[in-house]
Parts: structure tokens; sequence; C-alpha cells
């Protein structure tokens, strides 16, 4: 009896040895490759990536407020250490996974200089990437052009746009007003709509805004903010944050969280636009998805957005609001509490009036056919059932900053310009309030001359 208690006491020991032998050298096995997560963590979160390929995918630079940095982030099936090599310079990623069976890799390129040509790859002794060249922003550039869009996913319409995109070697960047991949928590949805758009985003950084569509049933906001980032720091995504590019100083805010005169970001918002140099930057953009002027029936204005920010964009100077959400083209006049403040000279206008909001949700998701009828006074411009994107020019000589809405045909259905400097009296087409009124007056003096002389 004593006999056999003995054998089974040994037996446990082994036993125990034994599985303490397994987790130890289990936990020497993965220590290294799960430095931003502990293993407790990862086994939970996304056990699927123990084993996988390490083959980088889903490739995709982001800017930095830092003009020497860019950050390069990327998935690979199986987890493992990542690491960027670039102009002969190496750093190490950050490797990490939220509940979905992929890991991502996030890497910062230092040391750039603007204007420079940056020739990288990512992954590591394993499995590494193609190499890719993008040019890092030059504030100093006196021609920038870029490319925004909103509501996007992957609908035939939404690849003749990514199409578009990719196949325009001088835009250099691209910004997206909310409405990204209409994943809605089917995460593979991510993984194939980064890859589809892998072409650009390796070679120009694409900078976004949430929508209501990166908040997922039973995965919130995780998803976005674990595959872009805008402040270098895994899981704690700042929802509103600003960029510049030259000429222009862009400010991505979120309607999807709170935007009242009481909030963090209002207060955030306050402050930012405090701190924008008109000198550095004449022109002041404002990104967010839900528009505060829209005349689609589908979704129609937000009210309690305009209610809380619109006047605070007004005093502020803020020339652009680039929002989505409903799915058609919408361009206002200049606008203050639905007041035309001024209808520029055809499809030149000066900044400083009031700002121009614009609703660009056409990337790809369904169209949204309704409107209000009859059109509001201050919409200037608004077409629905067609499918685009928006491409922007900033001139540095003539300071001024140019729009064309694209249809996927590749006409156009929409352009202006917008300039630093006062209209000339003689070019503004508004006279007494009256629309078109300056573009007529020519006509009448050749009509009154010709009236003189037949008398
Ligand atoms: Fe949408
Ligand atoms: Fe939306």
């Amino acid at each position: 009896m004593r006999g056999s208690v003995a054998r089974l006491e040994t037996g446990l020991r082994v036993r125990n040895f034994v599985r303490t032998l397994a987790i130890v050298l289990v936990f020497l096995f993965f220590a290294p490759i799960v430095h931003a997560q502990n293993l407790g963590e990862t086994l939970q979160e996304c056990p699927g990536t123990l084993t996988g390929s390490t083959q980088p995918q889903q490739i995709h630079l982001q800017a930095t407020q830092d003009a020497t940095t860019m950050v390069v982030i990327w998935a690979t099936e199986g987890r493992s250490m990542g690491e960027v090599e670039w102009n002969g310079q190496t750093a190490a990623s950050s490797d990490y996974c939220y509940n979905h069976d992929m890991a991502f890799h996030m890497a910062t390129m230092t040391d750039l200089v603007p204007g420079e040509e940056v020739t990288y790859r990512v992954g590591n002794d394993g499995s590494w990437s193609d190499e890719y060249t993008f040019t890092q922003i030059d504030q100093s550039s006196k021609q920038f052009e870029w490319i925004s869009i909103a509501d996007h996913g992957d609908s035939s319409e939404g690849m003749d746009v990514s199409e578009a995109i990719i196949s325009d070697t001088d835009a250099r960047l691209v910004t997206i007003s909310g409405d990204i991949s209409y994943a809605d928590g089917e995460q593979s949805a991510w993984d194939d709509w980064f890859n589809i758009q892998q072409d650009s985003m390796t070679v120009i950084p694409w900078i976004t805004g949430v929508g209501n569509h990166e908040n997922e049933p039973g995965y919130g906001f995780t998803p976005y903010e674990h595959r872009f980032d805008s402040d270098g720091q895994i899981e704690s995504e700042m929802f509103w944050y600003s960029r510049q590019i030259p000429g222009v100083h862009m400010v991505f805010m979120s309607t999807e969280h709170d935007y009242d005169p009481d909030s963090t970001q209002y207060a955030w918002l306050e402050q930012e636009f405090a701190s924008v140099d008109r000198e550095a930057t004449p022109f002041l953009i404002v990104y967010g998805h839900s528009p505060m002027y829209s005349s689609n029936s589908y979704h129609g204005s937000e009210i309690e957005l305009r209610t809380a920010l619109e006047q605070l964009y007004v005093e502020n100077g803020v020339d652009l609001v680039i929002a989505g959400h409903d799915h058609f083209y919408e361009r206002t006049w200049p606008v203050s509490a639905e007041m035309v403040m001024d209808t520029g000279n055809g499809d030149r206008f000066a900044r400083g009036e009031a700002p121009i909001h614009l609703v660009i949700g056409t990337a790809g998701r369904s169209a949204y056919e309704d409107l209000d009828e009859p059109q509001p006074e201050w919409s200037a411009y608004r077409e629905n059932s067609t499918y685009g994107w928006t491409r922007w020019v900033y001139d540095g000589e003539a300071r001024e900053v140019s729009m064309a809405f694209y249809r996927i045909d590749g006409s156009i259905g929409d352009e202006f310009t917008l300039q630093e400097a006062p209209l000339s009296s003689e070019s503004k087409d508004t006279i007494l309030g009256v629309p078109g009124f300056g573009s007529v007056l020519p006509i009448l003096a050749i009509f009154g001359a010709a009236l003189r002389r037949l008398r």
C-alpha cells in the first residue's frame, strides 16, 4: 500500500516536472516573439497566430506628425518578430494582435529627409516583403496632390476607385472620411481591403478618420485601433489628430465620439485651430464622417453636429469640411448657419468667408438616390447615383487649392478653386448679392454701346 502511494507520489512529481518543463520550454520558445503582449493574452486573443505563414501582407504606410519619420504597419498569419529595413537602417517592430487570427507589426522609419526617396522592406529572416519606395513629404514643396474619399468598401465601384488611386502616380496622399472597409464584424473583410489597397498604401500614406462602420458589432473600434495608427501607440488610438502637408493643415475629427462643447474633443479642436500657422499652411481642412450640411434624404444634415461645432469652425477660419456618410456628392457655398456668405466667381472662391462643406460618400457603397427638394439655397452643387473620388492640388506659387470630383468613368462632375488672396473686385461675380450678375455686365455694356451707335 505504502509502496503504491510512494509510486503515485513519484509519478505525480514526474508529471509535475514534465508539465513545468513544458511550460518553461513553451515560454522560452514564444517569449521573444510576443514582446508586445504576454503569452496568456496571445493565447486568449488570437491563438491562431501561433502557427501560419510569416509572409508580410496588408503593408501600409502611416504618416506621422514628424517630418523625419514614417510608420509602416503590416500583418502576418503567424506571429513573428518583425523589422523594417530602409536606406541601410533597421528598426524592430512592435508585434501584437487583437481578437482576430492575424498578427500585426508596427515599425517606425526614422532620420528621413523631407523630399527624399526611401526604399524599404518589412518582415524578418524567414520572410521579407518586396521592396517599396516612397517619397517623404516635404512641407516646402510648391505643388502637392492628394486624393480624398469616403465610404469605400470593396464593391465593383469601390474597386474602380481603388484602381484609379493606385494608377495615380502624382498623388502623394489619400484621406478617408470614414466608413472604410465595411467589415462590420467580419474581420477577414479588413484583411481583404488592406490587400487590395496595398499597391497604393505601400508607396503613399493613407490618413483616416472614423465613421460609424468603424464601430463594429462585437468589436467596437478595436479593429480600427489596431490596424491604423495616429500616435505610434498600440491600443491608444486617438480619434482626433492633425497632419500637415504643403500649404494645408489637416484636422481629422470624429463625429462618432463626443464633440459637445464640454468634451475632450471640443477642447482639443479649439487648441488645434488656435495653433495653425496660416503663413506656413494658409488652408485649414477638417475631415470627419457625418456631414453638418447634406441635402440627401437618407441621412441629411447632422443638426446636433452643426449646433455643437459650426461656429467654432467659422470663428477659426476653417476653409473646408470634408464628410461622407451620405452616399452622394454635394458641395455647399461658403455657408454659416444656413446663410450663404459668398458665391465666389464661377468656380473660384477666396478663403475666409465661411467654410465650404463637401459630402464625398461616393467611393463605392450603394448610392443614396433620394434628395431633399427643393435644393436648399446653401447647396451649390449635388450629384447622386454616381461613384468616384476627389482629387486635390495645392499650388504654393498661387497659394490656392483646387479640387475636382472625378466619376469612375473619368469625367469630372464638379470642380472649384479656393485661393488665399481676396478675389479682385472685377472678378467677383456677386453684385448686390446676385450671383452671376457680374458676368452679365460686359454683355450689357456691349449691348449699350451698340444701341448708342444705332442712335
Ligand atoms: Fe457609409
Ligand atoms: Fe456612415
